[in-house]
């Protein structure tokens, strides 16, 4: 099997090669990026990695689409459009209005959205034309939006992934003590905006218990972070992306991520290896987003995005059909959704695609959220489809967590002004 990545010259593409590592599913690896240094560093890095294993892919690098993509089995998408750089434009923009600029959530994902649909839309439109029978899998954020607005042109043959679903519910049936292969986790929403609803064991609800116990529910990440008061109230338990929401107060204009990850990972890439790969990828995990979130994250068994990305393409190339959750069309999957709306829920996954398995409709104040924070989606796609700047401030404006005309209309002003990919609104 031939496997693409396009943004094979990020950070992340040695934990990917690593997890191949371990299989013999993919024979030919070719990185793409539009970066030659970057790439360089990775293909250095990976050459290392895989000094003395047997049966390793064949590496190979370009800066050539169309290359890439002859004869390919698999594209993983994993680009970052004006890079950590444009990351940390999006966060002080955002950060001087005092609104969140974080990555996929709040202006901060509207921004880079913006940025990211117009190519990550060409991307579809050459995949399509020059692989139009590869499966392609969508790692690049704000994932669920770039997924909706690539599946326009692909529509079942994109898929994308994310690692917090899947990290959630292995911590929960952890906390639980239950085998996260006998559970059924009722988890449905959007991309960073879901709630899992019920861990069914046995036919049984067994979330409720956990809930009920202060000390099970706050031994684990997300426990921590909302509190078990609130996750009581709730009645669910909420993706990690959702504090943004619930502490909307306490996290705004508090981001500054994409500096720090920019700072690590300049001295990588200045000096590329194995060892200084390493060096930074603990250094970025040490500093994991210190008060939001905790720990590795490449130790959920099952969990991290190269383990899903990977279980994804062996149930897609024919290997045994699996559950897993994924960022695909509704359909009729989740009622009150539009049938061409990307959502998050469990997918049934074999050699003919994803498909969404049917969820009771969210309770009312999911589906308000998740519906307004779609209609910012949808018109954050539009402006960057047809260029239109009314829908540009309009996807500004009606963000919940952005919350002011004027305040959307400066950002809009601002981030143009910082970010030449966005020149085409202007
Ligand atoms: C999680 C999310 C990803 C996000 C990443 C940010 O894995 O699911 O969507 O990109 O965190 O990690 P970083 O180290 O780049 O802040
Ligand atoms: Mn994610």
């Amino acid at each position: 099997m031939k496997l693409a990545i396009l943004g094979g010259g990020g950070f992340r593409v040695p934990l990917v090669h690593g997890a191949l590592l371990t299989g013999r599913d993919v024979t030919e690896l070719v990185l793409h990026d539009v970066d030659a240094g970057r790439l360089a560093a990775i293909e250095r890095v990976l050459a290392e990695q895989a000094a003395g294993a047997d049966d390793a892919p064949r590496v190979r690098t370009t800066t050539d689409l169309a290359t890439a993509l002859s004869d390919v089995d698999f594209v993983f998408s994993a680009i970052r459009v004006g890079g950590l750089r444009g990351r940390q434009l999006d966060e002080q923009v955002a950060s001087a209005e005092g609104v969140l600029g974080q990555e996929t959530a709040g202006a901060g994902g509207i921004a880079y959205g913006l940025r990211t649909v117009p190519v990550a839309v060409r991307l579809a439109r050459t995949i399509g034309e020059l692989a139009p029978r590869a499966w392609v899998i969508n790692f690049t954020n704000p994932a669920g939006m770039v997924t909706e607005a690539m599946a326009a042109h692909l529509g079942g043959r994109v898929i994308g992934i994310c690692d917090s679903p899947v990290g959630l519910c292995r911590r929960v049936a952890l906390a639980l003590g239950v085998d996260p292969a006998t559970a059924w986790f009722d988890y449905a929403g959007l991309n960073h905006l879901g709630w899992l609803r019920a861990v069914r064991v046995g036919g049984e609800d067994v979330l409720p218990r956990l809930l009920a116990d202060t000390a099970a529910v706050e031994s684990f990440e997300e426990g921590k972070l909302f509190g078990a008061d609130w996750l009581r109230a709730l009645g669910a338990l909420p993706n990690e992306y959702l504090h943004y929401y619930y502490f909307a107060r306490e996290a705004a204009g508090s981001e500054s991520r994409g500096a720090l990850l920019l700072q690590q990972q300049r001295r990588f890439y200045e000096e590329p290896s194995l060892a200084s790969w390493e060096r930074t990828r603990l250094e970025r995990e040490a500093t994991y987003m210190a008060e939001t979130r905790e720990g590795e994250r490449d130790d959920l068994e099952g969990g991290g995005y190269e383990k899903v990305a990977l279980a994804l393409m062996r149930a897609l190339s024919g290997g045994e059909r699996t559950t897993l959750i994924l960022n695909v069309r509704n359909g009729s999957a989740l009622p009150g959704l539009p049938s061409d709306a990307v959502v998050e829920v469990p997918c049934v996954v074999d050699a003919n695609g994803a498909r969404p398995v049917a969820a009771a409709t969210l309770p009312d104040h999911a589906l308000g959220l998740v519906t307004a924070v779609k209609a910012v989606e949808r018109a954050t796609i539009e402006a960057a489809t047809t260029g239109s700047r009314a829908a540009a401030l309009r996807a500004f404006a009606l963000h919940p967590l952005v919350g002011s005309v004027p305040v959307a209309r400066r950002l809009l002003e601002r981030y143009l002004a910082a970010h030449p990919e966005l020149s085409y609104l202007a």
